[in-house]
């Protein structure tokens, strides 16, 4: 379905937990306040909420959390999401910690594709962003990853004087292997605010200054906002993710639903439309997905034109990136 604006909107952000088992320092350092599971929608809510949306014409679901592999029987969910009449694609993005131990189940029920989060190579550092000592698991799980049939691509969030240094070796990893590496800038959402980022205007230029032989690349990698470039020579790609320094609004194609059954239209802003009432009421059958496609509809109809990331007062938004799903 087209918004007011004339964007298709075909791609809907699932996040189906706001727990993690990370403790990133831009996020949830201290954790989260643990909602009671009856806040939460149920795998068949999702199921019903997606089927809608396909029905509008989202073709692409993307599981996100928290960390989506907390919540028992992620794969069955993926399974359950694949066979929803008019979805294409499904893919997951995870902190790959627990990624190893679910990747065959994971393939096995029909996953297209997984984006792993990965901010530092160096095991000490690891542990001091992310709170836990996990670097060989998320290491191990890229691996295992690269092994199976799924596209892999990570993502990076540098932050000034903690890993900045290291935008070349986490470019490096797309030398020898098939996948894409992405640097996200730091967006001003929960702790992000309070922390400095790196520009990628800057690292695309530092990087065209090394490899002058770059070559932009326009060829479909996912189906997110980032733009990529290729070396002549290199297994993967460098994407850049610039939602401070490169306006992607004009093109975005996406929904938001939060684990607690919000329907979110924009990153930026608080407003979301509660799903609850009319999902645990007593509203049933046909009227009831009426009604559900109407919210979509309404949520896809008001989709604000873009993010204001750059005056940080208008910024209505004001949970963490985790309760979002970024
Ligand atoms: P694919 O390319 O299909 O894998 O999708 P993606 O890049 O959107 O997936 P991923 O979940 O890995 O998101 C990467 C980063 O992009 C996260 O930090 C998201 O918060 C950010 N992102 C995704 N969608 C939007 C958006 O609509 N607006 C903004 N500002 N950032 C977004
Ligand atoms: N700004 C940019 N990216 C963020 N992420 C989490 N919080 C922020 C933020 N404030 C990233 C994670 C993960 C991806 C899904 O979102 O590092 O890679
Ligand atoms: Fe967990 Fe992702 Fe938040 Fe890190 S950024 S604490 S991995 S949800």
């Amino acid at each position: 379905m087209l918004d007011r604006f004339g964007r298709s909107i075909d791609y809907m952000r699932v996040s189906i937990t706001d727990r993690c088992n990370l403790r990133c320092r831009y996020c949830m350092p201290d954790g989260v306040e643990l909602l009671p599971m009856r806040s939460i929608l149920t795998y068949e809510e999702i199921r019903e909420i997606c089927a809608a949306a396909a029905e509008l014409g989202i073709r692409k679901l993307k599981v996100t959390g928290g960390e989506p592999l907390v919540r028992l029987g992620c794969p069955d969910l993926i399974r359950t999401l694949k066979s929803v009449p008019g979805i294409e694609q499904v893919t997951l993005t995870t902190n790959g910690v627990l990624l190893g131990r679910y990747l065959p189940a994971l393939v096995e029920a029909g996953l297209d594709a997984v984006n792993i989060s990965l901010d530092t190579l160096d095991r000490e550092r690891y542990a001091a962003i992310t709170g836990r000592d996990e670097l060989t698991s998320v290491l191990d799980s890229v691996d295992a990853a690269l092994a199976s049939p799924l596209r892999v691509k990570l993502n990076a969030v540098l932050q000034k004087g903690v890993n900045d240094d290291e935008w070349l070796s986490l470019a490096g990893l797309a030398r020898d292997r098939a996948l894409d590496v992405r640097f996200i800038e730091m967006m001003p959402i929960g702790l992000g605010k309070q922390i400095e980022g790196m520009a990628n205007t800057l690292l695309r230029e530092e990087l065209l200054r090394r490899f002058p032989e770059l070559e932009e690349d326009a060829s479909v990698h996912g189906n997110g906002p980032a733009a990529y470039v290729r070396i002549p020579g290199w297994k993967g790609g460098v994407g850049f993710i610039s939602a401070i320094h490169g306006r992607f609004c004009g093109e975005c194609n996406r929904l938001r639903l939060t684990s607690q059954g919000g329907l979110k239209p924009c990153l930026c802003y608080g407003d979301v439309t509660d799903l609850m009432p009319l999902l645990r009421g007593e509203t049933a059958g046909e009227e009831r997905a009426a009604l559900l496609r109407s919210a979509l509809e309404n949520a896809i109809w008001n989709k604000p034109k873009q993010h204001c990331f750059e005056e940080l007062e208008s910024i209505t938004e004001k949970g963490r990136m985790a309760r979002i799903g970024g």
